[in-house]
């Protein structure tokens, strides 16, 4: 997904951009561009491959200036390329633009202009937005304000937009529809930027525009309005996220940091909403008296955020009776799910800008639903469009693959099905106590499980080179086994497939040899799910099957069966997902580092998918 970043100020612009634009890095991209207004004109460098290629070019040709605009792209229409990347310009190059977004109706816009004398360089959609511009300023348009809110007002699709204006060289322009954008507000200077981390060192206090707004920045001062003129007075927020949090911290890589920050984010989770006399209070929005009427959740989401729904609906229905239903968010929203305004829909996201959650959410709003989002961003548009949210607090998860926020999320769905649980009358105070006493032991379980990192690297080390895995797991860690394979592709890029135990024997046993892999998450339980997870361990084993165990510390039967064992400590079954993951993260972790993977930025991805 792209990444923009502008500044006004009274410093050099182009280290800024750059600096910001690093910060975005993980959100993906294969090509970056900066432009600044210098000496009565607007001039930039743009080039295709990692952020040093540009900075090579900038080293020898500096663009000099205090005011610019930065852009780092993710390929929609047109190739990776030096004329496709960002900024892009007018005909006349008096106007500069950034953008993140689709333009939907580029292709009927492009051609009005080119019948109107206009040529284009490149085959992005983002390229019709300075050449509307300039049109709308040869057909009359009083200032670059104006134009630019005519140009939008033709503009269907998504954007998050920075603009330059030659003859403006004090200021930078932006808007927003469907695509997030954030001032950052400084001492005299002001900033824009797709998300908090790219901005996070210069400022404490920052504006989230809204859709359909857009502002203008100047060193002293920032003014908002609608795209219809109409003047707005912002919200200003503090920005709660730690700075040392879009750091390193001495970690090699954001995800090896955010792995280790579990510990402390789930309890601090569990110290926020479980009160010293033990009781959970309702979220903001929802009441006992709500849950008592609840008769059906529809969870949505996507990627790990469903493996997290998955889980959270294995829960609910387990502590509540309520029927529970998850789906991939993408498939959601055409689906026709014949849901009452009684279903509380439940997003779970952690950009909270996801498209197809989003998309998800105002289907669900037009059928009168109440929205519940389980969401890590502050001001996002999942945020924004619920009634009641839920947030995970991890910070800013940086690393494409998300691990904080994932088993944050378990962690949420464990605290709201206890607190549902509770309200209906499901749970006697003393069963509730039981189950917040175990729950409590669930950090110190997760950083167990991280301190055995160095025997856990061995395995991924020992077994990262084939051409694919195999996850199993059962009950509430069959959404584990999903997890685990999502983690080890998206990261090692080595195949893997996750699968419910119980199907083995309906295909995937076809697939044993001694060198495929088998991950087999077979910790303790108090019913007949271990003995069951056992047998299927053993059909891999009587097949010469190559085996990676997950298990219960003082499991003596695993071992005899598995090449390697990854032990976990006991812990209540319905919570062991959030212990079992962070032995999987760790393993797709080190499978990656053995095949020289960019962990933090696996190639293709990005970290928040806000277009479908
Ligand atoms: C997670 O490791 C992936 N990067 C991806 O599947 C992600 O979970 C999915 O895109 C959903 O993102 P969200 O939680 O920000 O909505």
């Amino acid at each position: 997904m792209c990444g923009v970043v502008g500044y006004i100020g009274s410093k050099q612009a182009a280290p800024i951009l750059i600096d910001g634009l690093k910060r975005l890095e993980y959100r993906g991209y294969d090509s970056a561009g900066i432009a600044v207004v210098c000496g009565g004109k607007i001039v930039s460098d743009k080039e295709v491959g990692r952020l040093v290629n540009l900075e090579k070019l900038l080293e020898a040709n500096p663009l000099e200036g205090v005011c610019g605009i930065g852009h780092t792209r993710w390929a929609t229409h047109g190739v990776p390329s030096r004329a496709n990347s960002h900024p892009h310009f007018s005909s006349d190059g008096t106007i500069s633009v950034v953008h993140n977004g689709i333009i939907e109706n580029y292709s009927e816009l492009r051609d009005e202009l080119m019948a109107q004398g206009h040529t284009f360089l490149s085959e992005t959609d983002t390229e019709v937005i300075p050449h509307l511009i300039e049109q709308a300023l040869a057909d009359g348009a009083m200032s670059p304000a104006e134009a630019l809110r005519l140009t939008l007002k033709k503009l269907r699709g998504a954007y998050a937009l920075g603009v330059l204006f030659r003859d403006e060289p004090q200021s930078v322009y932006c808007a927003r529809l469907g695509s997030p954008l954030i001032i950052g507000l400084g001492e005299n200077e002001n900033f824009i930027a797709s998300d908090v981390p790219a901005i996070i060192n210069r400022i404490s206090r920052a504006i989230y525009l809204n859709d359909g707004e857009m502002a203008v920045l100047k060193a002293d001062g920032v003014e908002v309005c609608t795209i219809d003129g109409q003047p707005v007075v912002p919200e200003v927020k503090e920005i709660t996220f730690e700075a040392e949090a879009a750091e390193h911290s001495g970690f090699e890589t954001f995800m090896l940091k955010e792995i280790h920050e579990q510990p402390r984010i789930l309890r601090a989770l569990l110290t926020k909403h479980v009160s010293a006399e033990g009781t959970i209070q309702p979220p903001a929005g929802l009441s006992e008296n709500y849950f008592r009427k609840l008769n059906r959740i529809m969870i949505v989401s996507c990627g790990t955020a469903y493996h997290a729904g998955m889980y959270g609906k294995l829960l609910i229905e387990n502590l509540t009776g309520i029927a529970v239903e998850t789906d991939l968010a993408s498939e959601f929203r055409y689906r026709d799910p014949k849901i009452d305004p009684g279903t509380l829909i439940i997003p779970v996201s952690q950009s909270g800008e996801t498209a197809d959650t989003l998309a998800s959410i105002r289907m669900a709003k037009e059928w009168g639903c109440k929205i519940f989002a389980i969401c890590n961003v502050e001001g996002s548009s999942v945020v924004r469009e619920s009634d009641s949210v839920f947030f995970t607090d991890c910070g800013p998860e940086i690393g494409v693959a998300s691990t904080k926020a994932y088993t944050a999320q378990q962690m949420a769905f464990a605290l709201l099905a206890l607190c549902i649980a509770t309200a209906r009358g499901d749970l006697t105070p003393e069963q509730l106590k039981s189950y917040l006493d175990d729950l409590q032991e669930i950090p110190d379980a997760v950083h167990y499980v991280i301190q055995q990192k160095d025997d856990i690297r061995k395995i991924g080390e020992k077994h990262h080179d084939g051409p694919s895995s195999l996850y199993i797991g059962r009950r509430f860690n069959y959404p584990t086994a999903l997890e685990g394979a999502l983690k080890n592709k998206e990261i090692s890029y080595q195949h893997a497939e996750g699968y419910a135990a119980g199907e083995m024997k309906h295909g995937p046993i076809a697939l044993i040899n001694e060198s495929l892999p088998v991950i087999c998450i077979c910790t303790k339980t108090a019913d007949e799910v271990y003995e069951k997870m056992l047998s299927n361990v053993k059909e891999v084993e009587a097949r010469s099957g190559r085996i990676i165990a997950v298990a219960t510390e003082g499991d003596t039967e695993l071992c005899k069966l598995s090449d390697d064992v990854i032990y976990v400590p006991e812990v209540r079954d319905e919570f062991s997902p959030m212990v079992n993951v962070a032995a999987l993260q760790l393993l797709a972790y080190y499978a990656a580092r053995a095949r020289g993977t960019d962990i933090d930025k696996p190639r293709n991805l990005a970290k928040s998918v806000t277009v479908e």
